[in-house]
C-alpha cells in the first residue's frame, strides 16, 4: 500500500529546549508553536512484500544507508509497535521556497508518521498521530495541528501530545523567516538541549513554564499581538541565554543574528511593533502585523544585503493527499 500525506512545519513561541527521556523524547517543558503555512513536506510511504530493501529518497535523491539512518530506525520502531515488518520505500520533498532556515524535522516526522499510519489501514486518533510523530522529532508532535497548537509536556509516552488550541486564528499575524546564514548547524538540537540543562537559569527556566504557557495562552485568547509576541521572544532569549550559560558555553548566533535582533529594538522604539524568535541555528524570524511588514521588510533588506525573506501566516494540520 501506498499513501502520501503533507506536513506543515511550526515555529515555537514558547520553546521546547530538553527531554525528560532521550528516546520517547517526552519534553521537559510544555510548548507552544504556531504551524505555517509556507513550509511543507510531502511523503509517500509505500510498503510492499515484493520490495527487497528500505529506500529513503528525499528531494528525489536516493540516500545513502548512514543518511537514511534516523528514518529508517524511526520505521523499523513503528513497525514494532505494530506487528509489521516489509519493507518499504519513502519519498519524501521539502516544500521550501528557500532554505529560510526553518526546522523541517517537524513536518517531516509528522508527514512520515501519517503516510505509514495511513498506509498500513492503521486507525489511529490525531492524539495517537501526536505520539507517534513525536518519537521522529519532538517538534513534529505540534505540525499534527494547524494553527496555534500547545504541546502538553505529559509524564510518559501516554501522556506527552500535542493538542489545538485554535486551529483558524482570526489574528493579524505574520512571520518573516529571515536566513542570514545558509551554513550547517553545528550543534543539533538534540545536542544542544542538553548541554543547556547545565546552565545554572535552565530550572528556573522551567520553574517558570507554566506560567508562560498559562500566559500566552491568554494572550492568544484576547487576540493580544502585543503579549504574544514579547513572551515569545522572552522564550526564545531564555534558551538562547541557559546556550550560553551552559558548562560548555555556546551560541546559535552569528554577527547577522545580532544584527537583526538589534534592529527589531530599534524598529520598535521608531513605533513599528515586530518581536523576534530564534531557534537552534543563526536565522531570524520576525513576528509583526500585515500594517508594518513592507517596513520591516526594507528595513531588513537595508541592514542584510542579498538576504533571503519568506512571508508565512498560519498554517493548516498534516493532510493525507
Ligand atoms: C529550538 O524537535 O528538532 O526548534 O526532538 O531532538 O528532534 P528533537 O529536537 P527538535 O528540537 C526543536 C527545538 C526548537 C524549539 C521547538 O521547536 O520547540
Amino acid at each position: 500500500m501506498k499513501k502520501t500525506a503533507r506536513a506543515h512545519t511550526n515555529i515555537a513561541l514558547i520553546k521546547y529546549w530538553g527531554k525528560a527521556d532521550q528516546a520517547l523524547k517526552t519534553p521537559l517543558m510544555s510548548s507552544l508553536s504556531m504551524t505555517l503555512d509556507a513550509f511543507y513536506t510531502d511523503t509517500t510511504f509505500e510498503h510492499d512484500s515484493s520490495l527487497t530493501e528500505d529506500t529513503f529518497i528525499l528531494n528525489d535523491q536516493k540516500q545513502s544507508v548512514e543518511d537514511s539512518k534516523r528514518v529508517f530506525n524511526y520505521i523499523h520502531l513503528l513497525q514494532e509497535k505494530f506487528g509489521v515488518n516489509d519493507h518499504f520505500t519513502i519519498r519524501s520533498t521539502n516544500h521550501v521556497p528557500t532554505s529560510a532556515g526553518l526546522a523541517s524535522s517537524a513536518s517531516a516526522f509528522a508527514a512520515l508518521a501519517t503516510s505509514f499510519v495511513a498506509s498500513y489501514g492503521l486507525d489511529l486518533s490525531k492524539k495517537e498521530l501526536s505520539r507517534l510523530a513525536r518519537l521522529g522529532s519532538g517538534s513534529a508532535t505540534r505540525s499534527v495541528y494547524g494553527g496555534f497548537v500547545e504541546w502538553k509536556k505529559g509524564f510518559d509516552d501516554e501522556s506527552s501530545y500535542a493538542a489545538p488550541i485554535d486551529e483558524n486564528p482570526d489574528l493579524d499575524l505574520s512571520l518573516l523567516a529571515i536566513e542570514v546564514n545558509t551554513k550547517q548547524k553545528k550543534i543539533s538540537s538534540t545536542k544542544g538541549m542538553q548541554l543547556a540543562q547545565t546552565s545554572p537559569f535552565y530550572q528556573p527556566w522551567l520553574a517558570r513554564n507554566e506560567e508562560e504557557i498559562a500566559e500566552i495562552k491568554q494572550a492568544i485568547q484576547n487576540n493580544d499581538f502585543t503579549r504574544i509576541g514579547e513572551l515569545s521572544e522572552l522564550s526564545a532569549n531564555e534558551m538562547h541565554a541557559c546556550n550560553l550559560t551552559a558548562k560548555e558555553p555556546f551560541t546559535y548566533f552569528e554577527p547577522e543574528t545580532i544584527k537583526i535582533i538589534k534592529l527589531v529594538e530599534d524598529l520598535r522604539k521608531n513605533g513599528i511593533e515586530c518581536y523576534y524568535t530564534i531557534d537552534a541555528g543563526p536565522n531570524v524570524k520576525i513576528l509583526c502585523t500585515l500594517r508594518n511588514r513592507k517596513d520591516i521588510i526594507s528595513a531588513v533588506q537595508k541592514t542584510l544585503t542579498n538576504v533571503k525573506i519568506v512571508v508565512a501566516s498560519f498554517g493548516p494540520g498534516v493532510t493525507l493527499l
